[in-house]
């Protein structure tokens, strides 16, 4: 693991290698042409934050691994699936410094790898055991799609409101961080209102999470982010910044005025961007994230002051500064 993460995660960075191993395992497969693809998906290492907090939560119970690691390993593999399929849907290029799936194949083999993935995590998550965390996995997959189908029907649209963005990123993001949390928490027999905390927790570090993304599509450097930075009003997605400044400008906006362009697009995005990063939008959108993170650390507070407890304090406030 790399050593910024072990610190990041505590007690728990050690048990990540048994995900890792999970996640390994994943791609001992005989057909030739999905090795070549699974190698080339899992070959990029995220920050693992998700397994990570499956972890972090299941400390406050029976920290149970032979539960715990198939629940982490399979929402790791979810969440890579989802980002393989996001970016066919974004027609990205590069993701966790590498080129992306559908840049190294095509779009189509790139589908059904996405698909062979989510169901390979759907067959992890069955070795927990439990039926209720199976559910809540498949539920989370069902927000988490039903988030970016709305975020490809909202694209373009200044008619939009904040209420909507947020209803989209608690789909997109913050369901599988829910699921992490609550998921960890049940599988280690937390009591009802443990659970309930984890659920919560992992909800608003999730929303805070998308929030600095889509800053971070601004402000971030590419070669750090290892994906795309810049891209999102490109592709007419409009996030909390924009919509703040919409919501203020409703008329005569630049990101209005790039979507309505026919001529001189690429100025008119360039315009839109700078608008955006010169406005007091970028930082009202870091007061909303830091809003998430303080009512995360609330959700948790009734919980005993582990070490696990100062580590899950902390990521919040990574999650803020993170730049990566
Ligand atoms: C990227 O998630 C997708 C979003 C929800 C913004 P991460 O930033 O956790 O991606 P990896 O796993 O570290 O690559
Ligand atoms: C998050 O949205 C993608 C998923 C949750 C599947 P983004 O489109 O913002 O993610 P990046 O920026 O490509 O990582
Ligand atoms: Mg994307
Ligand atoms: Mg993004």
């Amino acid at each position: 693991m790399n050593p910024q993460f072990a610190a990041l995660y505590g007690p728990v960075a050690e048990d990540l290698i048994l995900v890792e191993d999970m996640l390994e395992s994943t791609k001992q497969v005989q057909i030739a042409p999905l090795k070549r693809m699974l190698d080339h998906a899992l070959q990029g290492r995220g920050k693992r934050m998700r397994p990570a907090l499956v972890l972090l939560a299941g400390t406050f119970g029976d920290y149970a691994l032979n539960r715990l690691v198939p629940l982490g390993a399979a929402i790791e593999l979810l969440h890579t699936a989802s980002l393989v399929h996001d970016d066919v849907v974004d027609g990205a290029v590069s993701r966790r410094g590498r080129p992306t799936a559908n840049a190294a194949f095509d779009n189509a083999l790139t589908v059904l790898l996405g698909d062979y993935m989510f169901a390979n995590a759907a067959e992890m998550v069955t070795r927990t055991g439990s039926l209720h965390v199976t559910r809540l996995f498949a539920l989370a997959l069902m927000k988490m799609t039903s988030g970016e189908l709305d975020q490809d029907a909202a694209a373009f649209d200044v008619g939009k409101d904040i209420q909507n963005y947020l209803w989209r990123i608690g789909g997109k993001t913050a369901a599988l961080f829910e699921t992490a949390g609550e998921g960890g928490a049940s599988l280690a027999s937390c009591d009802q209102a443990t659970v309930e905390a984890f659920r919560t927790y992992g909800y608003s570090l999730g929303m805070a999470f998308q929030i600095v993304d889509d800053i971070l599509d601004f402000t971030g450097d590419e070669a750090e982010m290892g994906k795309p930075v810049g891209s999102d009003l490109r592709e007419g997605t409009i996030t909390l910044p924009g919509l703040l400044l919409l919501e203020r400008q409703p008329k005569n906006n630049p990101i209005g005025k790039f979507f309505a362009a026919h001529r001189n697009k690429e100025q008119r995005l360039q315009e839109a961007i700078e608008y955006v990063r010169g406005s007091g939008a970028l930082a009202t959108s870091m007061d909303m994230a830091r809003t998430y993170v303080t009512r995360a650390n609330e959700a948790i507070a009734a919980c005993p002051r582990t070490e696990a407890h100062a580590i899950l304090m902390r990521l919040g406030e990574y999650v803020l500064g993170r730049t990566s």
